[in-house]
């Protein structure tokens, strides 16, 4: 193990992130079951990339047969990948009727800048305080979750996205009344624009996450949303719904996580899931934004959209049709709210549960969540993840204060490996919290 971490960081860096004190180094997986180099076998209540589950046959054989007979650049017809558009439109609401593939979340984003800021003819982007939307250059420019040396640009103005069950709404968590909560965070968004006019760089775009993930999985008010994509439209702007972390049935709730929030975005960008480990990302918008953009830039994308990921992208839309895989989230998602607030009465330093269907969490607190003085206690979130790791649970953190544990297993987890994820972090607070 020392040896391989010496030879990556001797061949790759130190700086790229790895998980836990003592990096785990996993050879094989299935289903919800990653296998180390030792053979020990972890629960996986992390990974939302293999969506459908680790190595699923399916998509495993997809991919092998697509390999095995042609797999080449999207400059040639091919039938697989018309499918696999026509399949994935057919999930959008009506007006989302066209889609560009890419191989990122981050090329995904990126193109929809481009789009927002020529359709638009301003360059001015709204953006939450606390998120992450990728690598390129223009987003690193909007980067606040992550460090990124560029910094905010001039044209960008950050929201403070509420938390109805947070930590960081003024005075204890649910003090204020969510009308009042409401009315703060859309004056917010007025005077942000108002902002972006004055200064003449005008409205391109707001750029979210329909979960608020990195945020922390914000439970904003009721009309939030809604009121924020109004407002931008007014401006001059358009909507852009980041689902790399929400969209294929993540929340349980719908199939794309800006539906929970009663809109219909200008464009939809999708990543992570997609292809259940393979690269695929791409970018849902209406056939009048592509046809203003189609014309004035020759976009190509050698990778993006070739027969292997379209084929690996279909067998993903037939296994989570199949084996009811969104149904189960919203299933099992419900039965985890129950058990943690169920946690939350036995270790009142845990909070309300957070998120929705298959991506949830609950913010760690210094002391009981309902003490005035409670604060993020981001030392004991981290000791709950690996009092997990110990037991061969992987879990995260995430959020502002990186103070919420982020649980987020492949759609594929069965009820008996829920309740076993359940049980393990039920030990893991019975020992941190004995401390
Ligand atoms: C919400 C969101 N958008 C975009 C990205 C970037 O995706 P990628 O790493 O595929 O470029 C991420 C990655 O973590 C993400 O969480």
């Amino acid at each position: 193990m020392t040896d391989l971490l010496t030879r990556r960081f001797d061949t790759l860096g130190p700086y790229s992130p790895l998980f836990y004190d003592r990096p785990l180094e996993f050879v094989r997986a299935e289903g919800v079951w990653l296998t180390d180099a030792h053979g020990d076998r972890y629960l996986d209540g992390y990974n939302n990339v293999p969506h459908v589950g680790h190595a699923h046959p399916r998509v495993v054989a997809a991919i092998a047969e697509q390999a095995a007979t042609l797999n080449i650049h999207t400059r040639y017809l091919n039938d697989r990948v018309v499918d696999y558009a026509e399949r994935l439109l057919a999930t959008f609401d009506d007006a989302l009727d066209r889609i560009v593939f890419t191989n990122s979340g981050s090329e995904s984003n990126d193109l929809a800048f481009r789009i927002a800021t020529q359709h638009s003819g301003a360059s001015g982007i709204l953006i939450s305080d606390f998120s992450y939307h990728g690598h390129t250059q223009a987003l690193a420019r909007v980067t606040t979750g992550l460090r990124a040396h560029e910094g905010l640009g001039p044209h960008v103005r950050t929201l403070r996205i509420p938390d109805l069950d947070g930590a960081d709404v003024d005075g204890p968590a649910g003090a204020q009344p969510e009308d009042a909560v409401l009315d703060a965070a859309l004056r917010e968004v007025d005077e942000a624009i108002a902002s972006l006019q004055a200064a003449g760089f005008g409205v391109a775009a707001v750029l979210f996450d329909s979960l608020f993930s990195t945020e922390g999985l914000n439970r904003v008010p009721e009309g939030y949303v809604r009121g924020l994509a109004e407002r931008v439209r007014r401006a001059g702007g358009l909507v852009i719904a980041d689902e790399v972390q929400s969209g294929f049935g993540r929340t349980g709730r719908s199939f794309w996580g800006h539906r929970n929030h009663g809109i219909v975005p200008d464009l939809v960008t999708m990543g992570k899931p997609m292809g259940n480990g393979h690269p695929l990302g791409g970018v849902a918008l209406p056939a009048a934004l592509l046809d203003e953009f189609g014309p004035r830039n020759m976009y190509f994308n050698t990778f993006g959209g070739n027969p292997v990921s379209a084929a690996a992208g279909l067998a993903v839309l037939d296994v989570l049709a199949d084996e009811r895989l969104v149904e189960r989230a919203q299933e099992n998602g419900r039965a985890i709210r129950a058990a943690l607030a169920q946690l939350g009465a036995e270790h009142p330093w845990i909070g309300v549960p957070k998120g929705d269907g298959l991506f949830f969490g609950v913010e760690v607190y210094d002391r009981p969540a309902a003490d005035a003085g409670a604060r993020p206690d981001p030392a004991r979130t981290k000791a709950v993840v690996e009092a997990m790791r110990h037991r061969r649970v992987l879990v995260s953190r995430i959020g502002r204060h990186d103070s919420v544990l982020k649980m987020r297993p492949p759609l594929a987890i069965e009820a008996a490996e829920v309740d076993l994820l359940l049980a393990t972090l039920a030990d893991a607070l019975a020992e941190v919290g004995g401390r």
